[in-house]
């Protein structure tokens, strides 16, 4: 058994989140109440509600979600969503644009300056609708049907949009995989190896489930010897690459995409930056920042969703004001995943070095699915999740615990440690007795 029960204090009833103590800064949390909806559609309105009473009495570690802030509910719901501008600013396909087209620009200008970047260097795209269809945006602009990626692991915690075999980026394109070493560090070498055979057209770096410091520059370079491309999908980690607390990629990549919805307080959407400085592109005498804006549109998409370009806007002048959110995001995770390495929970790869962190419940006699399904019952949501060298993604050896929504609802190091406790109780005391 690999875990040990250690002297910690324990309640050893299973207890009631209702009556807990860390719910007081979650009851902080604001909602609209669907005033209008309440009286023409019952139905619907009382499901809303009970999600928005979910949501306020959950305990929320799901590493990709966050809790989208007020004024970004408020333009979601507005009249924004009204029309249709299909296009670019400047250039849209119909007339009453002019607001719009204010909009997208103060977007586009807040992206960049999150990440310091120039509008002389970088081009950004704020159309995307999300992550995946982003991606698939950045592979289509430079890479033919066939053409290969070297991309991580599904299982190490790569995301499925990097070329899984149920997606149609891993149907459309040959896709290799680079894993993580014993560590559980990113196998450079391998990942070396694999692209000189490969020859890979695109390189991605970035992941969903990965707990340690990505070396882009490390992964920059290798693709710049293979003359790949090199895509550093930064969705898990943004905002706190923006704040100073995970590595930079801008300068070692010719495309960054990130989503917005998970650490850049914004909806579900997502951002693409494209270097006007790429050295392969000059090379091959293309233009990726036009490339990308004709992937995205009229490519894969059609009318941008301007209620939602107008609240990644909101979303990133907040990024850009709450340096210290983000510092404690990764002062919680690390304080959570310390307390439970304490109490003999066996963590992938032994800390974190973001916001995430893996824990491996097959000691436990469960597996990551049972995992699951207990903490939910008891008010906890932390997803299942593979590690690498897993067989099945329906009997995944771990949870994936995250930081960034508990500490949207103001929780702190102290309820971490409430927090370790409560976990443990379930997965342990609750199970064994
Ligand atoms: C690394 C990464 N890329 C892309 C995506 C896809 O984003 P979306 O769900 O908005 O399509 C995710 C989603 O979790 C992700 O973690």
């Amino acid at each position: 058994m690999l875990i040990r029960a250690k002297t910690i204090p324990i309640n050893r009833d299973c207890f009631s989140l209702q009556n807990n103590l860390l719910i007081s800064a979650i009851l902080n949390y604001d909602c609209l109440m669907f005033k209008t909806l309440k009286k023409k559609d019952r139905i619907l309105s009382s499901l809303a509600e009970k999600e928005v009473k979910r949501q306020k009495n959950t305990i929320d570690l799901i590493a990709s979600e966050n809790i989208a802030p007020q004024g970004v509910l408020e333009l979601l719901g507005s009249e924004l969503t009204n029309k249709y501008s299909e296009g670019y600013p400047g250039k849209r396909y119909y007339p009453g644009n002019v607001y719009y087209d204010q909009i997208e620009e103060l977007a586009k200008k807040r992206a960049l300056k999150i990440f310091r970047l120039s509008s002389r260097n970088w081009h950004v795209n704020v159309q995307a609708y999300s992550g995946a269809v982003a991606n698939l945006a950045v592979y289509l602009s430079v890479l033919k049907p066939g053409e290969t990626i070297l991309s991580m692991n599904l299982t190490a915690g790569g995301h499925l949009s990097h070329g899984s075999k149920v997606s149609f980026t891993g149907k459309l394109f040959n896709v290799v995989h680079y894993g993580v070493d014993k560590n559980y560090d990113i196998d450079y070498g391998e990942l070396e190896k694999l692209a000189r055979k490969h020859k890979p057209k695109m390189i991605i770096s970035g992941a969903s489930a990965y707990p340690k410091k990505i070396n882009f520059e490390k992964i920059g370079k290798i693709a710049k010897k293979v003359s790949a491309y090199h895509l550093a999908d930064i969705s898990h980690y943004a905002g706190l690459v923006s704040a100073g607390y995970y590595p930079y990629p801008f300068k070692f990549s010719d495309f960054v995409m990130t989503t917005t919805h998970k650490s850049l307080f914004g909806p579900r959407a997502a951002l693409i930056y494209i270097s006007k400085n790429s050295s392969l592109a000059k090379k091959e005498k293309i233009d990726l920042p036009l490339l990308v804006d004709k992937a995205v549109f009229p490519g894969l998409q059609g009318g941008p969703h301007n209620n939602t370009i107008a609240a990644i806007a909101h979303g990133l002048w907040l990024t850009a004001k709450n340096k210290k959110y983000y510092r404690q995001v990764v002062r919680n995770a690390k304080v959570l995943c310390a307390e439970m390495k304490k109490m003999g929970f066996v963590v992938v790869g032994g800390k974190t070095e973001s916001h995430l962190f893996l824990v491996n419940v097959l000691g436990l006699g469960m597996n990551g699915f049972e995992a699951e399904k207990m903490l939910e019952k008891e008010g906890i949501l932390a997803n299942r999740n593979t590690v690498f060298g897993d067989i099945s993604p329906f009997k995944p050896s771990a949870i994936r615990i995250g930081t960034y929504a508990v500490t949207s609802k103001g929780m702190k190091e102290k309820d971490m440690k409430k927090l370790a406790k409560k976990i443990y109780n379930v997965l342990v005391v609750c199970r064994h007795g």
